[in-house]
């Protein structure tokens, strides 16, 4: 029994040093070593753990750490919106780029699939992209992108300081990544879906794949437990 526990022991403090060296070694530019360890261990938990009481494929986040809060961007009309504009209402944000060649949409696409599985619960739920790209997604670049996949879908950018503002606060990591062999960039991402509150803090995470399935009763579950905080 002893020895199984020193072995656990063991296998915890090589996971921690693991997160941590994997952290330091693709935190972004913005990013202190404690926000990417934060964010590179949600990354393993998001993908291993599903808490079936959240409907499975929503992640409660543990209590003490508060994603989302205040941010001030752009959104699709050339206006200058904040956390303010969305207050009362809930929101699932995703924070992708236009140029995205597979998994953005993807995600976009499970967003609008879960809404509309919702019905009319589904109309309490505001859809927002937040760009990682601000230097090419423009408010046009955006209207244009976020319309093919709900018609209430908001899609915000902003100036590289706003953006990496609301990503800190989200635990988003990205980073522009360029190869020889291609005429433009990519933007590398993590790629998890927030559930809003309408006090604009996080309430549950999706890992990437999740079904619209399991999206949908997820939050119809929290819209119907009321206001109160996940933690
Ligand atoms: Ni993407």
């Amino acid at each position: 029994m002893l020895r199984v526990i020193r072995i656990s022991a063991l296998l915890l403090l090589a996971l921690v040093v693991g997160v941590w060296g994997y952290a330091w070694t693709t935190r972004g530019p913005d990013e202190t070593l404690g926000e990417a360890f934060a964010s590179r261990l949600a990354g393993i938990f998001g993908q291993e753990l599903a808490v079936p009481s959240a409907g499975g494929g929503g992640m409660q986040l543990p209590g003490g750490i508060t994603l989302g809060g205040a941010f001030e961007l752009t959104n699709q009309e050339g206006r200058a919106v904040t956390d303010r504009d969305f207050a009362g209402r809930w929101m699932l944000v995703y924070f992708g780029f236009t140029y995205c060649p597979d998994v953005c949409p993807t995600e976009l696409g499970t967003i609008a699939s879960a809404l509309d599985a919702m019905g009319a619960d589904g109309e309490q739920v505001t859809p927002v992209l937040i760009s990682i790209d601000p230097e090419r997604d423009t408010p046009a670049a955006l209207a244009d992108y976020v319309g093919r996949f709900h018609p209430r879908m908001q899609g915000l950018t902003g100036t590289p300081e706003q953006v990496a503002a609301v990503a800190r606060r989200y635990r988003v990591y990205y980073s522009k990544v360029q190869r020889p062999e291609m005429t433009t960039y990519l933007m590398d991402h993590s790629s998890f879906i927030y559930l809003v509150g309408p006090d604009g803090r996080v309430r549950s995470m999706f890992r990437p794949e999740t079904s619209p399935e399991a999206m949908a009763s997820a939050v119809t579950s929290q819209l119907r437990s009321g206001a109160r905080p996940a933690s």
